[in-house]
């Protein structure tokens, strides 16, 4: 089977991975993935962020499976545009992102078709709105409707002390986007929740943590993410009733995507927040997550290439997953993310990596005379999986000293110490109930 997939960070070098084990690979890449090439029978390199590109890209050749991943191809038709061309997609539409690509349309969906987990919200458009909405909700998240890159959200507490500051980056909003997506602050531990979708069925994968900060403790500035844990069905901090709960709220968005005419077929990613009075939606994905990915797909018995091609023919195929631990740590250049080292040489030890188990994801990389070097973003995923999450921290965190040059990580992730600050946060929070 010829598959084609779109995208070329960490997130796709783990996807592309599975794939490439039973299927004839090709990719299409905005910039070239050298883990991603490797792995693909075929690669081209045009602006995945364009439909059009992306169909002079593929005119002429023949795919029988289409998976377009990062959240900007996605909202920008890419699905659509590899469907018109002939073949199957396992990615969703342009209707269907819409999940992701607007928060008010999100909040819309939940609330037309009665699906729960929304805190208090409004979409507004004025800044006498902005600041009323303000001072009726106390403490807010101020989110952009549209994709920031996980960048965008701002929280009382966190990036406001004071109502005007919230209002200050909501008017700000307004003058740049029109509209602003304005939400009551809700207090919780976060998770992640990714499900196969068939455009009815659902088929979630083992909850993952990721961790947005991008310091130690949970500080600093947002990123895309630094690091991630999984431990099996479960997290620590949750009780089996969220992930039901968390579950029965992707299968309703699910069915009232079917409802809207605009079925999803993909990935669904929810971000969900367990708090005292149960599971919150903060938003969803209509994609993997990153790092996210790499967790779960680690952890896939069988063929991911099947699970697409089910999902793509709406006779989605449950896969089953190993309630193995996994923790991925991000390497990031120097400076990250304020002022990133950019165009600095890293050197990747793949016998000190492979001898210690872990393994590494090209992230946002390039490839120049024979050298890796780095980019603003972040640079490589190092995923360890063990038994337990104790093994699985040690693994990643050695792996980590096996790429040479200037690129730092956060090391606390997946550490029973940070894990337990989550447990012990939890509980205070539900016995406060
Ligand atoms: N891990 C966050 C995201 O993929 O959006």
């Amino acid at each position: 089977m010829k598959v084609l997939l779109i995208g070329n960070g960490a997130r796709e070098h783990a996807i592309a991975e599975r794939l490439a084990q039973d299927c004839e690979l090709y990719a299409l890449m905005s910039k070239k993935n050298p883990a991603i090439s490797q792995l693909s029978k075929a690669h081209w390199i045009c602006d995945i962020e364009d439909a059009e590109a992306v169909k002079k890209a593929i005119a002429g050749k023949e795919f029988d499976l289409g998976f377009s991943s990062p959240d900007a191809t996605l909202a920008a038709g890419v699905s659509d545009a590899l469907a018109a061309a002939g073949m199957l997609i396992a990615s969703p539409s342009k209707a269907a992102s819409r999940i992701e690509w607007d928060k008010g349309f999100m909040r819309t969906i939940l609330k037309r078709h009665g699906v729960k987990g929304s805190p208090l919200h409004e979409v507004v458009t004025s800044s006498s709105d902005a600041l009323r909405v303000i001072k009726d909700y106390g403490d807010v998240a101020v989110k952009p409707l549209g994709l920031t890159g996980g960048k965008g959200v701002k929280v009382s507490g966190d990036h406001f002390t004071n109502p005007e500051e919230a209002a200050d980056y909501a008017y700000s909003l307004i003058e740049k986007d029109g509209s602003v997506l304005i939400e009551e602050k809700i207090i919780g531990e976060e998770f992640t929740l990714q499900a196969f979708c068939d455009g009815s069925r659902v088929s979630v994968m083992p909850p993952v943590q990721d961790h947005k900060r991008a310091f130690e403790g949970d500080s600093g500035p947002n990123t895309g993410g630094m690091g991630s844990y999984s431990a099996g069905q479960l997290l620590p901090f949750l009780r089996q009733s969220d992930i039901e709960d968390a579950k029965k709220i992707l299968q309703d968005v699910v069915r009232a995507m079917k409802k809207e005419g605009s079925p999803f077929t993909g990935v669904l990613y929810g971000q969900f927040m367990a708090t005292a009075h149960g599971i919150r939606v903060v938003e969803f994905n209509a994609r993997f997550g990153d790092p996210e990915a790499m967790n779960v797909l680690s952890l896939l018995n069988g063929s991911l290439t099947d699970t697409f091609l089910s999902m793509a023919e709406g006779q989605l195929d449950a896969p089953v997953f190993s309630d193995e631990c996994t923790v991925v740590k991000y390497l990031v250049p120097e400076g990250y993310p304020v002022q990133p080292l950019k165009d600095a040489e890293v050197i990747v030890d793949s016998i000190g990596l492979e001898d210690c188990n872990a393994k590494i994801y090209y992230a946002s990389v390039y490839e120049t005379g024979g050298k890796i070097m780095t980019t603003s973003s972040r640079a490589f995923g190092i995923l360890g999986k063990a038994a337990t999450l104790a093994d699985a921290e040690r693994i990643a965190e050695k792996g980590c000293g096996f790429v040479h040059g200037p690129v730092w990580h956060r090391s606390d992730i997946g550490t029973a110490a940070l894990i337990q600050r989550r447990i012990d946060r939890m509980r205070s929070l539900r016995v406060k109930t």
